[in-house]
């Protein structure tokens, strides 16, 4: 089964397939979000709203423990999520796609792992799965937009914007967008042997690229812009 993690902006993807049934899963972290399970054609998908619906749970306070596990409890193995984010890099634009292919963890208090109780390490030399971000990249050839193949996702623990200060050393330490919802979940797929890719995209220019003050309007809007090419997107992926 292939998962979903739709941030916002993508929840209506569940109207493109063929609704089974909706629920509610009690992990040991904690209860998931509602998740649908549908098909796409007869691929059956799990989606899970990240933040919630409605929006009300910003991105400090999501449970992540709880929704990955919540998919591999449904037999999920493979997880296509999606995030808003801020490009560090003015050939970057807003409304464009990125798949990101590393990151920078600049998370400060979040619950970031399975393995509270056991010495477990694991291997993240590559934590975003090649497989899916290649079937992403073919998809994108007949979806609106540009995707752009790779790139470092910084994530900040917000929620606040950054500073121009902190957008300068994230350019220095090679970051090219930054978010605040991509960590930990790529890493606790990662613990859960899951195979997981983020499409990235880009909503404004990060605090001091552009001249501009950052509102959260813009970012709102530009997710509304795309949200059409990014579920088309993400169907793409699945059903080709
Ligand atoms: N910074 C952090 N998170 C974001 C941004 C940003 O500029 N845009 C969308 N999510």
């Amino acid at each position: 089964m292939i998962g979903i993690i739709g941030g916002t902006g993508v929840y209506q993807i569940v109207e493109l397939g063929d609704l089974k049934e909706k629920k509610v899963l009690n992990t040991p972290f904690g209860e998931s979000p509602p998740v649908s399970i549908l098909t796409f054609d007869d691929q059956e998908v799990a989606f899970i709203p990240r933040h919630r619906e409605g929006h009300d749970n910003p991105p400090h306070m999501i449970n992540y423990r709880a929704n990955v596990y919540a998919l591999k409890m449904l037999g999920v193995d493979r997880i296509i999520a999606t995030n808003a984010v801020g490009s560090l890099d003015e050939s970057i634009k807003p409304g464009d796609f990125l798949l990101p292919d590393d990151f920078l963890d600049f998370t400060r208090k979040r619950p970031f792992t399975f393995y509270d109780d056991q010495v477990v390490h694991v291997d993240v030399t590559q934590p975003y799965c090649l497989e899916l971000a290649e079937t992403i990249t073919r998809a994108a050839g007949s979806v609106d937009g540009k995707l752009v193949p790779g790139g470092v996702y910084v994530c900040t623990e917000g929620p606040r914007f950054e500073t121009p200060a902190e957008i300068k050393m994230f350019r220095q330490m090679g970051g090219t967008v930054v978010g605040m919802t991509g960590l930990p979940e790529v890493v606790l797929a990662r613990e859960l042997e899951m195979c997981y890719a983020s499409i990235c995209m880009v909503s404004n220019y990060a605090a001091s690229v552009s001249p501009d003050k950052i509102t959260i309007d813009e970012v709102f809007e530009m997710l509304e812009e795309k949200k059409k090419s990014l579920t088309q997107l993400i169907y793409h992926s699945i059903v080709n």
